[in-house]
């Protein structure tokens, strides 16, 4: 009993101490917190509502990074943050949403004709778009009934959208910067290599036939 016990605290990883799930909400809201502060009080440059875009777009960004690293952590370093995945892609697609609606309030004014032209006419709003579209329904279902609803196997086929929201998210900031400076570069090579290890490790798995338990 004791030997199963830790064999499936082995196969769990080596979970850090539990902090509550608000924790993660409430640590995750401070950047918004600061920038909307900083925003109150014009401190945030020049161009405030281009640094209010760029700021949460970037946050958006981290986050669905940390959420895409949840899982080689416990694979590769047996660090079990599973618990939290949930509210870290959550956060990803709030800070979506700021990023989304500063652009349509604070740059667009609300000008819908404006906005469609833009979606149209600028392929990195329409990739923004595409990939904002994409984290919809995995927001959406992000919870334990649509679970239950969809059944695990469709649940989790669902939520491969994932790598395209971090393949568009990438995509969207390279083509944002029109040269090449040194910071989407990073972040497209950090997305590269997390998709990277999941491909490989799909495929090692495909060639390498499971071993069976005698
Ligand atoms: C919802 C549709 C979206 C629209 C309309 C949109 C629009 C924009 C705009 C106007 C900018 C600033 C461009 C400039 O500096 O001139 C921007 C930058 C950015 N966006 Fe988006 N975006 C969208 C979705 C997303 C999503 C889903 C993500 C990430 C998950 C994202 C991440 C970024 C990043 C990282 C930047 C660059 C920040 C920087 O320059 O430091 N965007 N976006």
């Amino acid at each position: 009993m004791a030997g199963q016990a830790s064999a499936q605290g082995a196969k769990r990883g080596f979970a850090l101490p539990q902090v509550p799930k608000i924790a993660i909400y409430i640590v995750g809201f401070i950047p918004a917190v600061l920038l909307f502060y900083l925003g109150v009080t014009n401190q945030l440059g020049a161009d405030p509502m281009r640094y209010l875009e760029q700021a949460l777009g970037l946050w958006a960004l981290r986050f669905l990074i940390a959420t895409l690293t949840i899982s080689p952590l416990r694979q590769i370093f047996n660090i079990n943050l599973l618990r939290y995945r949930r509210a870290i892609g959550l956060l990803t697609f709030y800070y979506a949403a700021l990023h989304l609606l500063t652009y349509l309030v604070l740059d667009q004014g609300l000008d819908f004709e404006a906005i469609w032209a833009d979606i149209v006419k600028r392929p990195y709003i329409t990739v923004g778009m595409a990939t904002f579209l994409v984290l919809v329904p995995l927001a959406v279902t992000s919870n334990n009934v649509s679970i239950r609803r969809l059944g695990g196997q469709a649940w989790a086929r669902l939520h491969r959208l994932v790598y395209f929201a971090a393949i568009g998210a990438a995509v969207h900031f390279l083509m944002v910067v029109k040269s090449w400076p040194p910071e989407p570069m990073v972040y497209a090579a950090i997305v590269t290599s997390l998709l990277g290890y999941r491909l490989v490790r799909s495929l090692i798995r495909k060639i390498v036939p499971k071993r069976r338990a005698a």
